[in-house]
């Protein structure tokens, strides 16, 4: 089936990075592709600054579904979202990543028998507590088009039994948004308005649930970040923000707690780290790209390529474990191998991919 009216489902910060240059791609391409953003990241820092920096048009859609539980939040854009593919009836939906968001787009979409595309498909971390595990699972089962990032990920679509003739391998859009943005981020030096020197400062994130809810887990990071040899900067999602304050957790030492960023400031402040620490996806992904040594607070990771490059190394999330991953990281060598198929030319072979057509679910 060729596809020339598609709708985009986008609504959390991660989402935005990987449709900002999908769309002129799409629109290149001469496919009428609208956006949605259902409303999952509302705050200017968490949504609008992503679509500036990027350049992403607006949302033709806008849900408002806001924050909630899983099953409210993905109830809700689900339940919104089937009345806007009932009105319009796109010839396909195009999900990305893993956020309710993308289950909520995929599952509202397949049970009305609309083609469901999934850009970063195939992505595995086999551990069933992480929700985004369980969004990517499901999503993948639903999709009629799957586009993997790696050639693992289309290994690992293939011993679930998807049929080998929806999945083609694409590559990271996440790093043609770096490719393409990296000289503007540069040149915005952002870390000297923190008054930092290049290399000579950490850059942390934490946002994960299994770091933030777990008793014990936050404070050990927190703990770890504090007595760093270099200051580390801390960008705070503001869930992060709001359990820290609630525990009363004073953030002391070399820990400099800072509002979230956009996504120019952060590939900037990435860019000018001596080491970066996170629990995000996307940023194991970006500091591989960049050339900084990332640490990685989780158990395990659905990006195993960034640690079998050299560029990532997965710790657990306490005080001793986290000090010692950065030293490591801090006195590591940079010459990793950029893995295959993360450049800039991601968006154009998934556009070559939707040219060969979507294979509705039914037709299996
Ligand atoms: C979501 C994704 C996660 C991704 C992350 C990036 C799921 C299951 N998780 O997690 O994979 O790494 O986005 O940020 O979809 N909040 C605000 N303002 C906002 C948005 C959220 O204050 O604009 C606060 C609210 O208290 C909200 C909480 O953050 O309850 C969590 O937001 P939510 O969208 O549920 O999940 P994230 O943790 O952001």
């Amino acid at each position: 089936m060729q596809i020339s009216r598609l709708i985009v489902v986008a609504g959390a910060r991660p989402n935005f990075v990987k449709i900002g240059p999908l769309m002129p791609a799409l629109a290149s391409a001469g496919i009428d592709a609208g956006i949605v953003h259902t409303g999952q990241h509302y705050d200017a820092t968490m949504s609008d600054v992503f679509f500036a920096d990027l350049e992403i048009p607006q949302p033709r859609w806008s849900l408002g579904v806001g924050s909630g539980t899983h099953a409210v939040q993905t109830g809700t854009a689900m339940i919104r979202l089937e009345q806007l593919f009932v009105a319009e009836a796109p010839d396909a939906v195009i999900v990305v990543g893993d956020v309710n968001s993308t289950l909520a787009g995929a599952l509202a979409a397949a049970k009305i028998g609309i083609p469901v595309v999934h850009l970063e498909a195939g992505l595995r971390s086999w551990d069933m507590s992480m929700p985004e595990e369980v969004n990517r699972l499901v999503t993948d089962q639903l999709s009629s088009m799957l586009l993997t990032p790696t050639r693992r990920a289309l290994e690992n679509l293939a011993r679930e039994g998807v049929d080998a003739a929806r999945c083609h391998f694409v590559g990271n859009i996440m790093a043609e948004s770096v490719v393409r943005n990296l000289e503007k981020a540069r040149a915005r030096e952002t870390r000297s308005s923190y008054g930092l020197e290049p290399g000579a400062y950490v850059l942390a994130t934490v946002h994960r649930p299994e770091n933030t809810d777990a008793p014990g887990s936050l404070a050990g990071i927190v703990d770890a970040l504090s007595s760093s040899p270099l200051p580390v900067l801390f960008p705070m999602h503001p869930r992060t923000a709001a359990i820290l304050k609630a525990a009363g957790t004073r953030t002391a030492g070399s820990l400099r707690p800072i509002e979230p960023v956009g996504y120019l400031d952060m590939l900037s402040l990435q860019c000018d780290a001596a080491a970066i620490v996170t629990d995000s996806g996307g940023i194991q992904e970006e500091a591989c790209m960049i050339g900084t040594p990332c640490v990685t607070v989780r158990r395990n990771t659905e990006r195993q390529i960034t640690v079998e490059v050299g560029s990532n190394r997965l710790v657990a999330a306490n005080r001793d474990a986290v000090s010692s991953g950065l030293a490591d990281a801090l006195a590591s060598s940079r010459n990793w191998q950029i893995p295959e198929g993360w450049d800039e030319a991601v968006s154009s072979r998934v556009v070559a991919a939707l040219a060969t057509g979507v294979i509705p679910l039914s037709g299996r």
